[in-house]
């Protein structure tokens, strides 16, 4: 389903470069790690698991208005990615029978947390907590503090019924608070990493409470995990090559709004798989054509350690026609009735001539639509990619110590240890 071309190479690498990178023994490393539990999830989601995470889903529809996903990193980013990408990035204002959807835990800012309760008000609400180790430290400050409203709220019943838990299924506090109290608890599967958890439990409850077809997001997932293997090998071996030969920082860049926090989750997927031991691409996202008005500037000729992967989609979900009529006193009567789709793909062909001309090489992933299956096609793709790729820098993909150092530090200043 994700296609991959690498024209926008030449000239800059040869394509031998790209072909002598062993990515394919990088790939067979994988299903060997204890950590890969990930690469087999499109395979395994079945009915019950579906009924599952649907079921509960209805659960929150019918008690509540708005739904509090509090969690960070891997927890959070692929259900927000994933209800951008497959309805809207303006989800909470449009029109609908779902909750509205917000995210807490995911920064330690007061002000923020002050405006997630205000946004709520008086509507009814449901908290998913997530958190793979149970004890990051931002998602348990907003825990205590949601965990107590509804307490307030809806009493020692209602914070029963209205509080759901996503964690490991072993030795998470989470888990054993979960167990104790007697909230729902749904287990991500073992071995499976935050950053490659988007395709259980974690990204997919959210997603069904938003009304997204999950089934169709597993479905998009399996293609790719069954024909796409190629194509990942070779996004990952191009990214390595240009690595090589001086181009440090990768720019994913997408025409689509609706894309931006799929660029988010693509930045924590590969900045933490790959950024290690002194070495790794870094992984940076422009959202086109706004970021042309701030960051274009420096893309197209400031230093030049930097290549592009552009993502772009086959069909339109939605197209306006330009107006036309004597109104307009500007210089674009020519694109009169013209569809902005076709301006948006002729953008992305402007900037791939000037960025290449600029000397910046471009990689080009083409997806069919804006959907729930291409959705699942592009995490898929994206986190087998990924793997190979770091495994053939030499790092290990599915370890983050570097998370941790912050983390120390912040125990330390505010005297938890
Ligand atoms: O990829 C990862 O494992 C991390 O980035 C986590 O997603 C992030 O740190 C949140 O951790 P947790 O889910 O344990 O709260």
């Amino acid at each position: 389903m994700i296609s991959v071309d690498i024209n926008g190479i030449n000239g800059f690498i040869d394509e031998g470069e790209v072909r002598r990178i062993d990515s394919q023994a990088a790939y067979d490393k994988i299903a060997a790690l204890n950590e890969s539990g990930w690469i087999g999830l499109p395979g395994e989601y079945d009915a019950a698991l579906s009924a599952q995470i649907r079921d509960m889903a209805a659960r929150i529809c019918g008690q509540s208005a708005a739904l509090v996903v509090i969690g960070i990193g891997g927890s959070y980013l692929g259900a927000r990615a994933a209800i951008e990408y497959i309805i809207s990035p303006n989800y909470n204002a449009l029109p609908k029978g779902t909750p509205d959807i917000y995210f807490a835990g995911n920064n330690a800012s007061g002000e923020y947390l002050q405006q997630v309760i205000a946004l709520i008000g008086d509507r009814d609400y449901s908290v998913n907590v997530v958190s793979k180790s149970g004890s990051t430290i931002e998602t348990s400050i907003a825990l205590r503090f949601f965990k107590a409203m509804l307490l307030d709220r809806y009493g020692a019943d209602g914070l029963k019924e209205r509080l759901y838990v996503t964690t490991d299924s072993s030795g998470s506090p989470l888990r054993e608070m979960a167990a104790r109290e007697g909230y729902a608890c749904l287990e991500m599967p073992p071995r499976v990493g935050g950053r490659y958890s988007v395709l259980t439990v974690v990204g997919l409850l959210p997603c069904a409470v938003a009304g997204i077809d999950i089934d169709a997001v597993m479905a998009g997932a399996l293609e790719e995990m069954e024909s796409g293997v190629d194509n990942a090998r070779l996004y990952a071996a191009t990214r390595q090559a240009l690595y090589r030969n001086g181009k440090k920082i990768e720019m994913l860049a997408c025409f689509e709004p609706a894309f931006r926090y799929t660029g988010e989750w693509w930045k924590q997927l590969f900045g933490e798989s790959e950024g290690k031991e002194g070495i790794g691409i870094f992984p940076a996202f422009a959202d086109y054509t706004a970021d042309l008005h701030s960051l274009g500037q420096y893309i197209q000729e400031g230093e030049r350690t930097l290549f592009e992967t552009f993502v772009s989609f086959g069909e339109p979900r939605a197209d306006m026609a330009i107006p036309g009529g004597s109104l307009h006193d500007d210089k674009i009567s020519a694109l009169a009735g013209m569809g902005m789709h076709e301006v948006n793909k002729s953008a992305s062909e402007a900037v791939k001539k000037a960025h290449i001309d600029g000397g910046v090489p471009i990689i080009e992933l083409s997806v069919p639509r804006l959907s729930a299956a291409s959705f699942g096609a592009l995490v898929y793709f994206f986190e087998r990619s990924c793997a190979i790729s770091a495994l053939v820098s030499g790092v290990n993909p599915f370890g983050q110590p570097g998370v941790e150092a912050y983390k120390k530090n912040l125990y330390a200043i505010l005297g938890l240890v």
